[in-house]
């Protein structure tokens, strides 16, 4: 019988670990058998040392079946998933899944928690109140086959072993490592059962990847491991330097997706989700051309059929789909505070990892492992970078859980902003794209 702490100790030497080790490492874990201190070490011995694409297939492989498999092959319309590596303010998901739903695809999706500094779709979801995420398998598939959307977190059913490693990840500060992310993501595509799978791999101070070199290298590591496992995958390569979009928390991010289904909201938040959307609707072959899938895309929300479809997710997990016209999605705010520019000028950075950690703080993310989130807790920017301010004019507004929480966040949030004499280049916000499958047409 393997032992855990041999395990850790020769992956800390850089040796390669077999694919029966691999399983038996998820098996045990996620059957309680290893503690979460020794697998702590096992984790962070991976993220020190690393792992062979072999190893990060065969860990893979291992979470997602450490639940159901499920097969959606009996629906009609093409199965199409959706995954971000992780950002702050990433709302994507929640705009680009009813928007493909909208437009023909079945988007059958299992996400996570915030994690680290970044944060979750299953915690700004469960901000909708009465809404749930915890589906069994049978009702998973039920509403995808019926509804043709449905976005669940791990359960005991599905890829249960990839529930309990993220927590303790995030816990732990063994999130950062490629072959950690891409099995934990993968893991859970596989499971979830979708033919096409489009991810949306983030780079910059907010993101895990903080190079585009990195980035590419771990966009390619899924589409390796996707494509072995069958499926189409493609990816686009997006910035995270600074937050995206002007909204970063649960309720407040949940607002601003429905603000971009309704035609509005930041332009950055809109132009991934365009690009975004129109892959998935490209890889599941809904429309043939590029072009065809951007008017599609916006069709669908100018006839208001996107946002529709949000709300009939919604209803049919159990939520109030009423609570998207509300601001906040009726949730207010123990403690409120706004941070001031300290002189005039314009801001020239404002790094998106310590925005990030600014909203943990608020008590829009965990600090330890089982920590409830305040759906009420967040950050609403009022200048981004290339912004002109005035001093003593509002740079942003924090919503917290209490008084303390607010101070500490609003330190934090202070030193994510920087304000010069002179406006930085202005850079795109889609970056790259990446597909694991021939013959696509552009
Ligand atoms: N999203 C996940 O599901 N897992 C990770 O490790 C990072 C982002």
């Amino acid at each position: 019988m393997p032992d855990i702490r041999a395990l850790s100790e020769r992956k800390r030497h850089g040796e390669e670990l077999s694919a029966d080790e691999l399983r038996w490492i998820v098996d045990e874990y996620a059957g309680g058998g290893i503690d979460d201190a020794p697998m702590a070490a096992w984790l962070m011995a991976v993220c020190c040392a690393g792992m062979t694409q072999a190893e990060t297939s065969a860990l893979t492989e291992a979470m997602a079946r450490s639940g159901r498999m499920l097969d959606l092959s009996g629906i009609e319309r093409p199965t199409v998933d959706k995954h971000s590596t992780g950002g702050v303010g990433d709302k994507v998901s929640l705009v680009v899944c009813p928007i493909s739903a909208a437009c023909g695809a079945c988007v059958a999706k299992m996400s996570g928690r915030g994690l680290g500094h970044t944060g979750g779709t299953i915690d700004k979801l469960e901000a909708i109140p009465g809404l749930t995420t915890d589906l069994s398998a049978e009702r998973f598939t039920e509403q995808a086959q019926g509804l043709g959307l449905v976005i669940a977190a791990q359960s005991a059913d599905l890829a249960p072993a990839d529930g309990k490693m993220y927590a303790l990840r995030d816990a732990t500060g063994t999130v950062d490592s490629p072959a950690l992310i891409a099995s934990s993501i993968m893991s859970k595509k596989l499971a979830a059962g979708c033919e096409s799978i489009v991810l949306e791999v983030t780079v910059g101070s907010g993101a895990f990847m903080r190079t585009r070199d990195e980035a590419r290298a771990l966009a390619e590591l899924m589409i390796g491991i996707g494509r072995r496992a069958g499926r189409k995958v493609g990816a686009v390569i997006t910035a995270m330097d600074e937050p995206l979009g002007f909204a970063i928390g649960n309720a407040i991010e949940v607002e601003e997706a429905v603000a971009v289904l309704k035609g509005g909201g930041p332009q950055d938040v809109k132009e991934v989700s365009l690009t975004v959307a129109s892959w998935m609707l490209l890889l599941a072959g809904v429309v043939a051309g590029r072009d065809v899938a951007r008017e599609m895309v916006m069709s669908s929300v100018g006839s208001g059929e996107a946002l529709e479809y949000l709300r009939k997710m919604v209803a049919a997990q159990d939520g109030d789909p009423d609570a998207l016209d509300r601001p906040m999605l009726g949730w207010a705010p123990d403690a409120t505070g706004e941070l001031m520019a300290d002189r005039s000028g314009v801001v020239t950075r404002l790094d998106a990892r310590q925005v990030g950690y600014a909203a943990v703080s608020a008590g829009a993310g965990r600090r330890r492992k089982g920590d409830p989130v305040d759906p009420a807790a967040g950050i609403r920017l009022a200048a981004k970078v290339g912004d002109s301010v005035q001093c003593g004019g509002m740079l942003a507004q924090v919503m917290a859980s209490s008084r303390e929480r607010l101070a500490e966040a609003l330190r934090q949030l202070e030193r994510a902003y920087e304000i010069g004499d002179e406006a930085p280049p202005k850079t795109d916000v889609a970056l790259d794209e990446l597909f694991g499958v021939g013959g696509m047409q552009q």
